[in-house]
């Protein structure tokens, strides 16, 4: 039945009631660490070069400040800014934004205080102020944003007015943090402070990738800056940076990167132990999701394959990186902790977690012997996507060695060659894959799947043959073949070729 719009008679308009909506806006399930990390988001989005957060105990008068030099807002941007639903989470967003819901500035701030004021200034602007008071929304039950700051809350917002630019989160009436606490309590005043620390640990592992990189982002808390903390340990000699996979899904590439951790005897005890991270070593392996470099799950299995958390696959941590256009496939959640993967990607990610875990399970029982250390750079893929003019292709790696090579050698034959494989190109049955992929994920076979050992070995040996016959060294091409789709899948048959080889040589 179609709705006409004029029509009153159609409809009865039931607003949300002020008072009980608001109450209802604090229990999204944060805790103090989630709910600064989503204000945070905020500032980097801004874009923010330092972020100042202040704890300051004074009893039930405790409060929190986050303060930013981001480009801030005008007082109607600011309007905007404080209402619930500030944004439609359908719409799409810059690429590097971190935010999805138009709701994290007040979810994440009510669910810690009553009162939250912010006070901003863009570029030649005046400072602008807006307070939501949830005992006054709760007593005229009406949705009234305020225009001042509380009495005393002015001076804890002076800091902005010598910033050309920049952003002042204020919480207070702490109730869930401090409560009634009196100044004078001693035992309340140390865990405020023991919530400092556990607030900066989650922002060091959360925003690592930001704090490492130079001139992007400073964290302060209560005046030390943080440091980060990379769960990866990728500058340790004995880390194995497994070949980085990029996965396609709907026109959009999710990159898959494994690493595994050193055994505790391969790393002095201090930098094992910290990278044991806040949760310990048995807790933190799993998959380290990113949307947009900010860290949503930090060592989950994702539910795949019936993996668990075991002790001997520790030291396996995967990290995967999604852009902000994939949030509903993966099931962002407002406090941005949790991601859960498409159907479609399920298998893979299953196969890349098994993998890993057998990995990091001969680590762990110190069988793991290094064949190479492999880095993401030398990885080569036999196809290419490539767009062009908004349209998908996919073309096969020209400069991939056993393509080369078989190019160079094929002399007379090379135009025939070359004309083959633009047609393979051009006629890659997309459709079809695409169609049996979604209605069977299940059921598409992995590369090799079910060949019988002998079959890949020929294959692996003649790989291993062409590229020594080009002129590559021994090294070279182990080192190539351990990087090479899809043999990076299949370690243990390139050590018995390896071993083949080496044997002919010492004969
Ligand atoms: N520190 C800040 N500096 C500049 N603008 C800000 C700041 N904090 C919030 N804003 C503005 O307020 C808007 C609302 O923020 P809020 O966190 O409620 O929603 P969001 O970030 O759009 O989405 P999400 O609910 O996913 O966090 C933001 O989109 C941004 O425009
Ligand atoms: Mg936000």
């Amino acid at each position: 039945m179609g709705l006409n719009a004029n029509d009153t008679s159609m409809y009865d308009i039931v607003e949300p009631r002020a008072s009980a909506m608001i109450e209802s806006l604090r229990a999204f399930g944060y805790n103090l660490q989630t709910a600064i990390a989503d204000l945070i988001d905020n500032s980097i989005t801004a874009p923010a070069r330092n972020i100042w957060l202040s704890f300051c105990w004074d009893g039930a008068n405790s409060y929190i400040s986050i303060r930013d030099d981001g480009h801030g807002m005008t007082e109607a941007q600011l309007i905007h800014a404080m209402r619930p639903g500030s944004q439609s989470p359908l719409e799409e967003r810059e690429p590097d934004d971190l935010g999805r819901f138009g709701l994290g500035l007040k979810t994440a701030s009510f669910s810690q205080c009553r009162r939250l004021t912010v006070a901003s200034r863009s570029e030649n602007h005046a400072v602008a102020i807006r307070r939501w008071d949830l005992d006054y929304v709760n007593q005229v039950d009406e949705w009234r944003l305020l225009r001042t700051p509380a009495e005393d809350s002015a001076q804890k917002l002076n800091d902005l007015e010598t910033m050309p630019h920049g952003t002042i989160v204020l919480w207070e009436c702490l109730d869930r943090i401090v409560g009634a606490a009196k100044t004078d309590d001693h035992k309340a005043q140390d865990d405020f402070l023991e919530t400092v620390e556990v607030v900066e640990n989650h922002l060091a592992m959360v925003f690592h990738r930001f704090l490492e990189k130079r001139n992007r982002l400073k964290l302060w808390i209560n005046h030390h800056p943080i440091e980060p903390w990379n769960p990866f340990l990728p500058d340790a000699q004995a880390t194995q940076i497994l070949p980085l996979e990029p996965l396609s899904f709907n026109g959009e590439t999710v990159r898959v990167q494994p690493y595994v951790l050193p055994h505790h005897s391969k790393i002095d005890p201090d930098t094992y132990n910290k990278a044991a991270g806040i949760n310990g070593w048995n807790a933190q392996q799993g998959f380290y999701v990113y949307r947009n470099e900010r860290l949503l799950v930090a060592g989950d299995w994702l539910g795949l394959g019936g993996y668990h958390k075991d002790e001997h696959c520790k030291l396996a941590r995967i990290q995967v990186d999604l852009p902000n256009s994939m949030d509903s496939d993966w099931n962002i959640d407002i406090k941005k902790s949790r991601a859960r993967p498409p159907a479609l990607l399920k298998t893979d990610l299953k196969r890349i977690a098994g993998l890993t875990r057998k990995r990091a399970t001969e680590i762990y029982r110190h069988r793991g012997k290094v064949i190479a250390r492999q880095t993401s750079t030398d990885y080569s893929y036999l196809w290419e996507q490539k767009v062009k003019h908004g349209k998908t292709f996919y073309s096969l790696n020209r400069k991939h060695p056993m393509l080369e090579a078989a190019l160079n050698q094929a002399e007379a034959l090379s135009p025939t060659l070359k004309a083959l494989l633009s047609m393979i190109e051009e006629t890659v049955p997309v459709p079809l894959i695409v169609v049996n992929n979604s209605e069977h994920p299940y059921a598409q076979a992995q590369p090799f799947e079910g060949a019988n050992t002998g079959d890949l070995l020929k294959v692996v040996t003649q790989v291993f043959d062409t590229l020594l016959r080009n002129g590559w060294d021994f090294k070279e091409a182990r080192n190539c073949l351990l990087s090479m789709e899809p043999f990076q899948n299949h370690q243990d048959l390139i050590a018995v070729v390896l071993e083949q080889y080496q044997r002919q040589g010492d004969r």
